[in-house]
C-alpha cells in the first residue's frame, strides 16, 4: 500500500533511521570536489582497465561517466550477496544512473545495511532524486541474500525498478516516476556503490560491510549496446585523509572492500 509505505518512510526519518538525503544541494554537498570545483580525478597509471581513479566523501564503487557517443543509458544492473556489517553505524549498496555528472537526478534502488546496539537490520529502498527514498518493506532482505537490481527508464522521467531475491524467486517491481521535471534523467552515468548515506542532513557512521561484490553488473542504452563496469571510474570512499575503501573492478564486477 502506498500510503503506509510513505507513513512508514516519514516516521523513520523522524526517528533518524534510515532516511535519504533531502535535497539536491545536501547530495552534492557531501560529494567531494564536485561543489568545490577541485579536480577529483587523478591518472591512475597502475590499473589497466581504467582510464581514472576518484575519491568521493560519500561514494565508493564505480560510475561510468557518459555512455557510449550518441546514446544515453536506459538500464542499469547488478546482483551482489546482502553482506554481514560489524560495527555500529550504516551503508547502502545500491544501483543507479545518473548522479556524477548529470547531477539533478539519479534513479536509484539499493540496500541499506545498519548495525544498532548489535542488532544488524536492512531495508530496500528505491529512489527518484530530488525525492525521498521510499523503503520497500515487503522485500525482507536477509545476510546472505543474493539481490539483484534492474533498473531500466522508458521515457527520462519515468522507469521501472525490478528487486529479486535470486536465492527464491520473491520479487518486487515498481513503476516510478521522477517528482519532477527538474529531475528527468540525461542518461550520463551508471553506477555501482556503497555509499555512506546521510540521515537528517547528516553522514551516518559508517558500518563495516567487509567486501561486497557487485557481479553480473551492465548499462544498457537506447541504442541497444551494454556497457560493463570495468570501463568505468573507480571511486574510493576517503574521509578525514584516510582511504577507507578499496575498490577494483573485472568485466562485469565491482569488488568494494571496507579496510
Ligand atoms: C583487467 O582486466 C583483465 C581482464 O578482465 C583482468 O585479467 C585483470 O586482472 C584486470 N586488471 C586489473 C588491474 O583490474
Ligand atoms: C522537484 O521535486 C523535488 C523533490 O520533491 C523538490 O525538492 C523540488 O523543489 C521540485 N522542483 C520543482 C521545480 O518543483
Ligand atoms: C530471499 O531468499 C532467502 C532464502 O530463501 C530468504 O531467507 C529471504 O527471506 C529472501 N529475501 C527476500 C527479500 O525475498
Ligand atoms: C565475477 O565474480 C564472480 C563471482 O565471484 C566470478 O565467478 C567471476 O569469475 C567474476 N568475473 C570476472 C570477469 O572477474
Amino acid at each position: 500500500m502506498k500510503f503506509s509505505t510513505v507513513i512508514i518512510s516519514s516516521v523513520i526519518f523522524f526517528a533518524g533511521a534510515l532516511a535519504r538525503p533531502s535535497s539536491l544541494a545536501e547530495r552534492i554537498a557531501i560529494r567531494e570536489g564536485r561543489k568545490s570545483g577541485v579536480a577529483i580525478f587523478n591518472t591512475n597509471s597502475g590499473n589497466t582497465n581504467v582510464t581514472h581513479s576518484a575519491t568521493s566523501t560519500n561514494w565508493a564503487g564505480v560510475i561510468i561517466q557518459s555512455p557510449p557517443s550518441g546514446s544515453h543509458f536506459t538500464s542499469a544492473v547488478g546482483t551482489f550477496i546482502v553482506p554481514t556489517p560489524s560495527g555500529n553505524g550504516a551503508a547502502s549498496a545500491w544501483v543507479g544512473i545518473d548522479g556524477d555528472t548529470a547531477q539533478n537526478s539519479i534513479f536509484q534502488s539499493g540496500v541499506d545495511f545498519t548495525v544498532s546496539k548489535g542488532q544488524v537490520s536492512y531495508s530496500a529502498w528505491y529512489e527518484w532524486y530530488a525525492a525521498f527514498a521510499v523503503d520497500v518493506p515487503s522485500f525482507q532482505v536477509s545476510a546472505g541474500d543474493q539481490i539483484r537490481i534492474t533498473l531500466t527508464t522508458t521515457t527520462s522521467t519515468h522507469g521501472t525498478v525490478l528487486l529479486e531475491n535470486l536465492s527464491t524467486s520473491q520479487s518486487f517491481t515498481k513503476d516510478v516516476s521522477a517528482p519532477n521535471s527538474s529531475s528527468a534523467l540525461q542518461g550520463k552515468n551508471a553506477e555501482w556503490i556503497v555509499e555512506d548515506f546521510e540521515e537528517n542532513g547528516q553522514m551516518v557512521t559508517l558500518t563495516n560491510w567487509g567486501t561486497l561484490t557487485f557481479t553480473d553488473g551492465s548499462a544498457g542504452t537506447n541504442t541497444g549496446s551494454s556497457v560493463a563496469p570495468s570501463t568505468g571510474t573507480i571511486v574510493n570512499m576517503e574521509q578525514d585523509g584516510r582511504v577507507l575503501t578499496s575498490v577494483s573492478t573485472s568485466g562485469s564486477n565491482v569488488t568494494i572492500q571496507h579496510k
